[in-house]
């Protein structure tokens, strides 16, 4: 599958190599079409392995990647051909952090909305699924690193979800479970105070959450 991602952080370079690894080919989109930190990871990643522009990288995958700080993509939204992601799977990745007061961040959107559901709104064409934000870059392309947690998946489009569910079922989760619509994205972006809380506490990024039935 052709795999656009837009992003060049840890996120975006971390699910970039592992969609490599599984036999994908990979465009990593930026503001600009030679990133530093694309152009290096490019040149490692190998011949399945291309940079762009965001516009390139929401082009060029079936399925796109939103792996941006905070809430940049609604911004970049703005700047997309109203048709480039007409129809396509877009998982959204990334958590509406707010550092500008400082630490902790604080969620710049909450409770009676979430991020996934400004994506949504912002590109209606695209068949959002909101996933794997509830744990570090490491874990998402590792779960065993995590201690195998549970991965939550929400969106309003059950193939999407269920394209995306068999993605990560590749990339080694196991239990994956399917929230219902976007709405429910505001329950797992607001996890994230507390995996930051947990975080400080063990010193390190390697936990998840898991649910645990009776
Ligand atoms: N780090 C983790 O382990 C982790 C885990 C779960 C979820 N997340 C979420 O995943 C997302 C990506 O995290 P990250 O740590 O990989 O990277 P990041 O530093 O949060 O974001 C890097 C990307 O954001 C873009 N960006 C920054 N400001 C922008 C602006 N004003 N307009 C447009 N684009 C802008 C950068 O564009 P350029 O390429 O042009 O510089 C870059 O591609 C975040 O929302 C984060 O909360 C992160």
């Amino acid at each position: 599958m052709n795999i656009g991602i837009l992003g060049t952080g840890m996120v975006g370079e971390a699910l970039g190599t592992k969609f490599i690894q599984l036999g994908h080919n990979v465009k990593m989109g930026s503001r600009t079409a030679n990133n530093e930190a694309a152009v290096k990871w490019t040149q490692a990643a190998g011949a399945k392995a291309s940079q762009g522009t965001f516009a390139d990288a929401a082009a060029f995958g079936a399925m796109v990647f939103i792996c941006l700080k905070g809430a940049t993509f609604l911004e970049v939204a703005k700047t997309l051909t109203p048709t480039v992601l007409m129809g396509k799977v877009l998982v959204d990745v990334s958590n509406p952090l707010d550092f500008s007061r400082g630490m902790p961040p604080s969620l710049s959107v909450c409770n009676t909305n979430s991020l996934g559901e400004e994506v949504q709104k912002a590109v209606p064409a695209a068949r959002v699924v909101k996933t794997l934000n509830i744990v570090n870059a490491e874990v998402m392309v590792d779960p065993a690193k995590g201690g195998h947690p549970t991965m939550l998946v929400c969106g309003d489009d059950a193939e999407a979800k269920k394209a995306v569910a068999g993605l990560l079922s590749t990339m080694g989760w196991r239990d994956i479970i399917d929230l219902g619509g976007i709405t429910e994205a505001r329950g797992t972006e607001m996890l994230l105070p507390l995996w930051l809380n947990l975080f400080g506490l063990f010193g390190n990024a390697n936990f998840g959450f898991k649910v645990v039935r009776g």
